[in-house]
């Protein structure tokens, strides 16, 4: 057997089990069944012929996860001229999480926290169809970060690919992933924003070395019947201000060098104030577009959820201009400052943590970032806040899963090394009959 006979007959096996044991996660009569029947899930994702396009992709787990190394202000005030009270009055960041070791990577955060968005739900990795990672700090310029998640957890019948719309990316995912479910090509889409903005910024750059953080967010979406979920969606862009928040090396247009690592091209750069300008205006206007999108009145809003880049955009825009009273407007940029694409599925996690989300609630999450980009959708909660009970024999059970898994790129890693050693084939071309010879 060869090695693509062997990856065959290892997803031919796996397709076969599928076909038998499918099911939707949520039905019409209000069950959830990922949180009812725990235990009773099929371990393989329905067929394609067995699924019904459903007209609903909710929003059935969530996790996140942010490395433990603090950076506080007065951490800062060592390394740059700057201080505690600057940054806290023009941005409202008091510390940020940083990584502090090579091993912590975005796809590491990245994984932990899908991992946790799974638990959640309650759903074996092999049934997810599709994962994205938003990001703007991938581990490489290719592979995708996304595919360095998906073998990590094991999701072995799902496509994967990042995102690249800078903050804006988590609500770009999510829309991507309604219109994925929504056209019945996909059950179980994972949303991912991972950061390790850390290792992108210029730490003697006090204008951006303050303002950014490590972590990751995640949420799974689900086809289903029940409505709700994510509603609507408006995403835009204008590029006529790429150069105010830029790397400007590393991709094609600048490739690295010498000369670019030397002039430090491949940090952050940033025109701070023509972005604060572009944000307070954006968040406000794409907010107001989503909700007449879904035709929700500002007043039916129960929580914004807006990207946290910096406590005075949220308080200039949402807050001021939509009029939405503070305590419907999730802020928790003081303890992370902006984790990008991570920002708001850790703030969506953290608010619902808090008791700030109920079934029935209107949820607004709005973001902006580079390219310049913008995105807002609206999501209409369904499902029970409550964390399933986690069994010991669960437990056991997801932990063999995930050893499964690291066992199994090992073995297809190694079966790969076996075959780059051997002899390369010689390939004969095949023998010509003279009326061939004749006719050329
Ligand atoms: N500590 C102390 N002083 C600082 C400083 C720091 N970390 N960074 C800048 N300054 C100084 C500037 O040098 C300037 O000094 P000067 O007047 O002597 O030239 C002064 O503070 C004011 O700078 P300015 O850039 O006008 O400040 P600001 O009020 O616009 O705040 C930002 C700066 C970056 C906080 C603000 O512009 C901002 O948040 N912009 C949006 C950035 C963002 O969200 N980016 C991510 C998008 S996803």
């Amino acid at each position: 057997m060869n090695e693509q006979e062997h990856e065959n007959s290892q997803a031919g096996s796996n397709y076969a089990a599928e076909n038998v044991n499918g099911t939707a996660p949520l039905s019409s009569n209000g069950a959830f069944n990922h949180h009812t029947a725990k235990g009773a899930q099929p371990l393989y994702r329905a067929s394609f012929e067995q699924r019904r396009i459903q007209p609903y992709a909710q929003i059935i787990g969530w996790g996140y996860h942010i490395p433990e190394r603090i950076v506080t202000n007065h951490d800062l005030e060592q390394i740059v001229d700057t201080q505690d009270e600057w940054i806290r009055a023009r941005t409202g960041i008091q510390e940020r999480r940083v990584v502090a070791v090579p091993q912590e990577t975005t796809a590491s955060l990245g994984a932990r926290a899908a991992r946790k968005a799974l638990e959640m739900a309650d759903v074996h990795p092999a049934k997810v169809d599709l994962i994205i990672c938003a990001t703007s700090s991938p581990e490489h310029i290719f592979p995708a970060t996304a595919s360095i998640i998906q073998d990590n957890l094991g999701l072995i019948h799902a496509g994967a690919f990042d995102l690249s719309a800078a903050c804006s990316g988590f609500v770009y995912g999510l829309s991507i992933a309604r219109g994925h479910i929504l056209a019945g090509d996909a059950e179980y889409v994972l949303v991912i924003g991972a950061e390790t903005l850390s290792r992108w910024v210029d730490w003697t750059d006090r204008a951006t070395c303050v303002l950014f953080g490590d972590g990751a967010g995640a949420v799974l979406l689900a086809a289903s019947d029940v409505p709700g979920g994510v509603t609507a969606s408006v995403l835009g862009s204008d590029g006529s201000g790429a150069e105010l928040l830029t790397i400007p090396a590393g991709g094609s247009a600048s490739p690295a060098s010498l000369e670019t690592v030397s002039s430090g091209s491949h940090y952050i750069q940033m025109d701070g104030r023509a972005v604060f300008r572009f944000a307070t205006r954006i968040m406000a206007d794409a907010t107001r577009q989503v909700l007449d999108k879904a035709g929700i009145p500002i007043s039916e809003v129960d929580l914004v959820v807006p990207h946290q880049a910096n406590k005075r955009i949220i308080q200039h825009s949402v807050l001021r201009q939509l009029k939405i009273p503070e305590d419907k407007v999730y802020v928790n940029v003081q303890k992370y400052g902006n984790t990008s694409t991570a920002s708001i599925p850790i703030a969506l996690c953290e608010a619902i943590d808090e008791g700030k989300v109920a079934p029935g609630d209107n949820l607004v999450f709005v973001g902006f970032g580079a390219g310049l980009t913008w995105g807002a959708c609206t999501v209409k909660w369904s499902v029970p806040v409550e964390k399933p009970e986690s069994t010991w024999w669960k437990n056991t059970q997801r932990q063999a899963t995930y050893q499964a898994a690291a066992a199994r790129s090992m073995w297809k890693r190694a079966i790969r090394r076996i075959y780059s050693q051997m002899e390369p084939l010689t390939l004969s071309r095949p023998e010509r009959s003279t009326e061939e010879e004749q006719t050329t």
